[in-house]
């Protein structure tokens, strides 16, 4: 897992390669005829189904087009109704899973264009989908998704700039910024032993929240999945304001909580958010960003990520995260690359 960790900077690299033509031009080489649509539905699990939920986020904000987003194994069962101008997306390393590939077939069978975007060359999604976007990970053998995770994300921002009618200009702004990542990523590793010090303190815990606002919710979902996956520390990942909603009630000191910051425009709400947790006597860890001088303040440790614009955070501050799972797993001594009872690819409903 580490070491897949560790490839995230090529990857990006990799992937970005592959898919930009011309930054200048602002031209990719997605194989996409598809015109902008009227609607994207997305599908997928566990980790893909949380980047299906950061790439909600992005393509309504970078294109404006409105995005459902479906867990693939519910989608096969319900009534959602579906019209011939959706684009339906199936988000899947491994290309093999059971339920994404059901609800394609679904989505097919009701005259929608389908897009898979998958990691593995030859799988069965790329037999199934009108059209197939390749992430360039190279193989992922940890069963916990790391590097593919990130590699979705930078899919899925070149697929809102590619369905965005932006500015020329915002657009190459917004291609140099992706440029940037695997340097920024690059610093979260460099950081590594910071992460690894705090997460040896949350190796000692039972139950960890993990809280997000906007684009960090998903990416609190995804922390928590990451961190009971391999460390088999019970985590929750919850939108920051449904707390109080009823989580609160577990807050103790004994229920670390941690936040995820973006310097955008969730920030004020979010530092309410943690004052509230500090007032049950929670302990706080954020991850956030490092030009953010206010949040020390309020939390009780820090993990910064470098300075990237708000929107691309959800790629640095993942990676600290799947770091912080990790350390924590190893700490209590877990085999990390083969957690108890999970498969790689899930191939049964
Ligand atoms: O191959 P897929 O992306 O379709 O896999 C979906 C999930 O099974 C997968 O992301 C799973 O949640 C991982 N173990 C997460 O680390």
């Amino acid at each position: 897992m580490l070491k897949e960790i560790h490839e995230t900077p090529r990857v990006i690299e990799d992937t970005l390669a592959t898919h930009l033509r011309d930054s200048a031009l602002g031209t990719m080489n997605l194989d996409l005829d598809v015109p902008r649509p009227a609607e994207v539905l997305m599908v997928a699990c566990g980790t893909s189904f949380h980047a299906a939920l950061v790439g909600k986020y992005v393509i309504e904000e970078l294109a404006g087009v409105p995005v459902r987003v479906n867990l693939a194994s519910e989608f096969n069962y319900a009534a959602t109704p579906l019209s011939r101008g959706t684009l339906v997306v199936g988000i899947t390393q491994s290309g093999e899973t059971a339920d994404t590939l059901s609800a394609l077939r679904k989505a097919r069978a009701a005259g929608c264009a389908t897009l898979a975007i998958t990691n593995v060359l030859g799988s069965i999604v790329t037999r199934l989908a009108d059209r197939v976007i390749y992430m360039r990970a190279g193989p992922e053998i940890c069963v916990a998704a790391t590097k593919t995770f990130t590699a979705q994300l930078i899919t899925l921002y070149l697929l809102a700039l590619h369905f965005s009618d932006m500015e020329l200009a915002e657009k190459q702004k917004m291609f140099k910024e992706l440029r940037r990542l695997p340097m920024a990523v690059q610093r979260v590793l460099d950081v590594e032993d910071k992460i690894k010090r705090i997460s040896e303190r949350i190796a000692s815990y039972e139950n960890v929240f993990f809280i997000g606002r906007g684009i960090s919710f998903p990416v609190a979902l995804e922390g928590a999945l990451k961190l009971k996956e391999i460390s088999y520390i019970h985590a929750e990942g919850y939108a920051a304001g449904e707390l109080k909603h009823g989580p609160f009630a577990l807050l103790t000191e004994k229920t670390p909580v941690v936040a995820i910051v973006a310097r955008d425009r969730t920030y004020d709400t979010m530092l309410g958010n943690i004052k509230e947790v500090k007032a049950r006597n929670a302990p706080v860890v954020a991850v956030a960003d490092e030009d953010d001088d206010e949040i020390e303040k309020y939390v009780d440790f820090v993990i910064r990520t470098p300075h990237v614009e708000a929107i691309f955070s959800a790629v640095t501050n993942s990676v600290a995260l799947q770091l912080l799972a990790y350390y924590a797993a190893r700490k209590r001594g877990c085999e990390i690359d083969k957690p108890r009872n999970l498969a790689k690819s899930v191939t049964v409903e």
